[in-house]
């Protein structure tokens, strides 16, 4: 496995492999990585003769007083998990490397980022889209893996290739979840034991919902507070929001007609945590 820091290098690479006639996947990370990561991993291996993962903390997708300081960085120990994982080339670059000091041009997929987490993190999909945009450039692959965990990121994400013709296929994999349902995060290193356990009320609160859809619920309000109540119910957990909305628009006011998403932002002590379930019609 090759580990490279250069942007540079990282292309001249793809650059080689495109002319041996490989097909590059690439899986998109900020590190810490977790067994959700690694089935993004399998799936791009998958489908990928060389496979490249990135690594990196994008500092302009954290908006002031969020956590980039504090993310967790290991980048021995994710190397690793890449390593047994069968990846290729892993690609992490530090800030100075990837932004010019008066770097000012941006990716914005407009109004799908507008709502949910959009609302609550001010410019976090313009930073999210932007860098993504640079790593495709970099890497060229002709594919790339997502996971379903960031819903609205992965419908950014497929926005911005449709609306710039970026030539590559992505590939959504759905929520990796552990044992008792809390969805696996990075971020899920932050809770104490108490945290961890209140953090089940996210899962829990979909888990209602789904249930309210089941057996036959007749607006999408009723699912919604379902959801609510759950989270409600748990002292320690703060809703951010808990939304119905189209699972491909991302628009408001959903029809139970089409597939919905009922997404969900909390806080559990300090720490941010989301969460998302599709339900079909
Ligand atoms: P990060 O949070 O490290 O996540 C990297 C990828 O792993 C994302 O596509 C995310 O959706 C996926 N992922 C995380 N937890 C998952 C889980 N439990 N199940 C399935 N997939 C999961 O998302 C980012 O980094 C960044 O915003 C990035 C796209 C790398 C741009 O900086």
């Amino acid at each position: 496995m090759r580990v490279t820091a250069s942007p540079g290098e990282m292309t001249r690479y793809s650059s080689g492999a495109l002319q041996r006639g490989e097909r590059i996947g690439l899986v998109p990370t900020m590190g810490c990585l977790h067994e959700g990561h690694l089935t993004l991993m399998r799936e791009g291996r998958r489908r990928s003769s060389v496979l490249v993962a990135s690594i990196f903390v994008n500092p302009t997708q954290f908006g002031p007083g969020e956590d980039f300081a504090r993310y967790p960085r290991n980048l021995e120990r994710d190397c690793a998990m890449l390593q047994t994982a069968a990846v290729d080339v892993v690609f992490a670059p530090e800030p100075s490397a990837m932004y010019a000091p008066d770097a000012q041009t941006f990716v914005d997929a407009g109004e799908i980022t507008s709502g949910l987490c959009g609302a609550h993190r001010p410019g976090h999909f313009r930073g999210v889209t932007t860098v993504v945009a640079k790593l495709f450039n970099i890497v060229k692959p002709h594919l790339a893996v997502f996971g379903e965990k960031d819903f609205q990121q992965l419908r950014a994400i497929q926005r911005m290739v449709r609306d710039l013709n970026f030539d590559l296929e992505i590939i959504p994999v759905p929520i990796v979840r552990e044992k008792d349902g809390l969805a696996m995060s990075s971020r899920n290193a932050y809770l104490s034991s108490a945290e961890r356990e209140d953090a089940l009320a996210l899962s829990l609160a979909l888990r209602a919902a789904r249930e309210k859809h089941r057996t036959g619920a007749r607006c999408v309000e009723e699912i919604v507070s379902a959801a609510t109540g759950v989270i409600a119910g748990t002292k320690g957990v703060a809703i951010e929001y808990v939304e119905a909305v189209d699972a491909e628009t991302l628009a408001r006011h959903p029809s139970l007609e089409r597939p919905i998403l009922i997404a969900i932002a909390a806080r559990v002590g300090k720490t941010r945590l989301i969460d998302n379930v599709v339900l079909q019609p």
